[in-house]
């Protein structure tokens, strides 16, 4: 991604499926999901979930894709010139802009998140898991979490890393190493989903996970799971419509858009079987919250035979699964401050990451035992305030713009040009974002407000 970025471009549509791929799937999956499905009730969550992604997330993907092709630009530069060319106010490069300040306060949790898995795979190689029950990798865990020098050590080693590769830029190292990670981490999930049925509790975890009870659902977790569909994806934080700008014309939005939410949804689904009998057999709590993966996955490596090995393995398959994302979260920032200024990329991805990793220091404490995880923002610490203003307020709202945006204010012919679908498709689609996508979220919203009002 030589010099000024909106020329560079994916070399072929399975790079682009595969960089996109690598954007959507993540902790998000790995890390979030489970303990996400495990606070809200399992199979409650799991159907509203695959609504939200099918049906509300999808078309957007659709949408923030072609606004990124068709803007060829950084995601506020897309935007404000579609909205130009189309003849509509300046003020949608909003939608840009809350893109790439949002990405900016993911990067900076998720990159302390990065860096636990990066330490968890140098322990499971070291064999630290060896032979470790239920409560002693529960404590392990916080004892992570309480080591300062740990927790900023590793936080800076993940940024690092995610630095660097946005540096290169993306033809250099990135595309080369997602087409064959990727895949990897698929076939490593399968294989730790099959043993962790063998070994665990795979009959509790089928319930728990497909058979919904609708005593479960309410307005809290459809919030949740709308917010964790867009995550899921990579949604309405600018990552998608930068990656959609260095998409060729001729791949097609609309199929690589489905390939990409199914195989982010596959992934999701088998992180839950991989990690949920596992939490059943040994009576470990579903809902225990993003400790989740850290104190339960260590058991089953400490106790199987070459468990550091798989271990091992897993962790560094996540990690990389991370850092294909976290570069998806800097890029958009990077993209805009060299279309803005000119200024060589490196110099800004050392720049911007530096701001994010300072930004960062605070969640990383907040989750440990020391003055700053006592600060409570609205009951939350840092990390899960950051989590909660992006997840469930910026990214719902941004991508229900960008619905509106494409549904109602640029021209159908437009966007029928862009998508080059059959007829039929593309009116399926368009029925979803100009209707369907706003209205979800819109009532998800309302609703919230509505309870917040009469239940004060
Ligand atoms: N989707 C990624 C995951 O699941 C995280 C991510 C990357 C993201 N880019 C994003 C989330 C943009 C929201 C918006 O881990």
């Amino acid at each position: 991604m030589a010099g000024s970025s909106q020329t560079a471009h994916w070399s072929s549509r399975w790079t682009f499926i595969m960089a996109a791929v690598g954007s959507a799937v993540g902790l998000g999956n790995i890390w979030k999901f489970p303990y996400e499905a495990g606070q809200g009730g399992g199979g409650a969550f799991v159907l509203i979930y695959l609504f939200f992604v099918f049906v509300v997330g999808t078309p957007i993907l659709v949408a923030e894709l072609s606004l990124g092709r068709r803007g060829q630009k950084s995601p506020i530069g897309s935007m404000a010139k579609i909205a130009k060319e189309e003849g509509r106010s300046p003020l949608w490069a909003l939608v840009g802009w809350s893109g790439v300040l949002g990405a900016v306060i993911v990067l900076s949790f998720y990159s302390v998140i990065g860096g636990w898995t990066m330490s968890y795979f140098f322990e499971a190689i070291s064999g630290t898991f060896t032979g470790m029950d239920a409560a002693a990798a529960g404590g392990h865990f916080s004892g992570l979490l309480s080591n300062e020098y740990a927790v900023i050590g590793w936080h800076a080693a993940f940024m690092a890393l995610t630095m660097f590769i946005v540096a290169r830029g993306v033809e250099g190292g990135l595309e080369k190493a997602v087409t064959y990670l990727m895949p990897a981490l698929f076939i490593l999930l399968i294989g730790l989903a099959i043993y962790s049925s063998i070994v665990g509790d795979i009959g509790a975890t089928v319930d728990f996970l497909f058979k919904p009870d609708f005593s479960k659902i309410n307005l809290d977790v459809a919030l949740q799971a709308l917010g964790q569909s867009f995550f899921s994806l990579s949604l309405a934080l600018g990552s998608i419509m930068t990656y959609g700008a260095y998409m060729q014309r001729n791949v097609n939005i609309g199929k690589s858009a489905v390939i990409i939410a199914s195989a982010d949804t596959g992934v999701a689904i088998m992180a839950g079987l991989m990690i949920f009998p596992i939490v059943f057999a040994y009576g470990l709590v579903p809902g225990q919250g993003p400790g989740l993966i850290f104190a339960t996955l260590p058991i089953a490596f400490g106790q199987m035979s070459g468990g550091a090995f798989v271990g091992g393995a897993f962790f560094f398959l996540l990690v990389v699964a991370a850092v294909t994302s976290a570069i998806s979260l800097l890029e958009p920032s990077v993209a805009y401050v060299t279309e803005k200024t000119g200024v060589e990329r490196k110099k800004i991805a050392l720049i911007i990451g530096g701001f994010i990793f300072s930004m960062g220091v605070l969640s990383g404490l907040s989750q440990g035992d020391n003055v700053i995880a006592e600060i409570s923002i609205f009951g939350r610490s840092i990390l899960d305030a950051k989590d909660f203003l992006t997840n469930n307020i910026m990214m719902p709202i941004g991508g229900m713009f960008s619905a509106i945006f494409v549904g109602w204010f640029v021209s159908r012919k437009n966007m029928m040009e862009e998508l080059a679908m059959t007829d039929s498709t593309f009116r399926v689609w368009y029925f979803l974002v100009r209707y369907v996508c706003p209205v979800a979220v819109g009532a998800v919203f309302v609703s919230i407000i509505y309870n917040t009002i009469t239940a004060g």
